[in-house]
């Protein structure tokens, strides 16, 4: 069940529908914002399209051994489970969850505003 907290944009019918880059990795825009969703080993990820270093385009990045997106500019790496930068330099790069169901495949936004935070 998609979580509440989030407002949920479906991005494709299925998986396959995906148009991935060699990377596995692609970017799409949702609700104004760039994203890219990443093809990892655990399944489809989802991150801010720009790096939160100095602004490199992470569609153009890699996935490294371990699942992580690799910046294609300092070559910083970034974990899909927190956003943190696992070379340690203390960077955080913005992930949303991707939910995979029979009804498509969707990403969810956090829904923001005084209310929602009430909630
Ligand atoms: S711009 Fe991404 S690591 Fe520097």
């Amino acid at each position: 069940m998609l979580d509440k907290k989030y407002t949920w944009y479906k991005i494709a019918e299925t998986i396959g529908e995906l148009q991935f880059g060699e990377n596995n990795i692609l970017q799409v825009e949702v609700a104004g914002k760039n994203i890219c969703i990443a093809k990892t080993l655990n399944g489809l990820s989802a991150c801010a399209a720009k790096c939160p270093h100095a602004g490199g385009n992470m569609e153009a990045g890699f996935l490294d051994k371990n699942g992580n997106i690799v910046c294609p500019v300092h070559r910083y790496a970034f974990n899909f489970k927190n956003g943190r930068d696992v070379t340690g330099e203390g960077y955080y790069l913005k992930i949303y969850p991707v939910e995979v169901n029979e009804g498509g495949v969707f990403l969810g936004i956090a829904q923001s505003g005084f209310f929602n935070w009430l909630k």
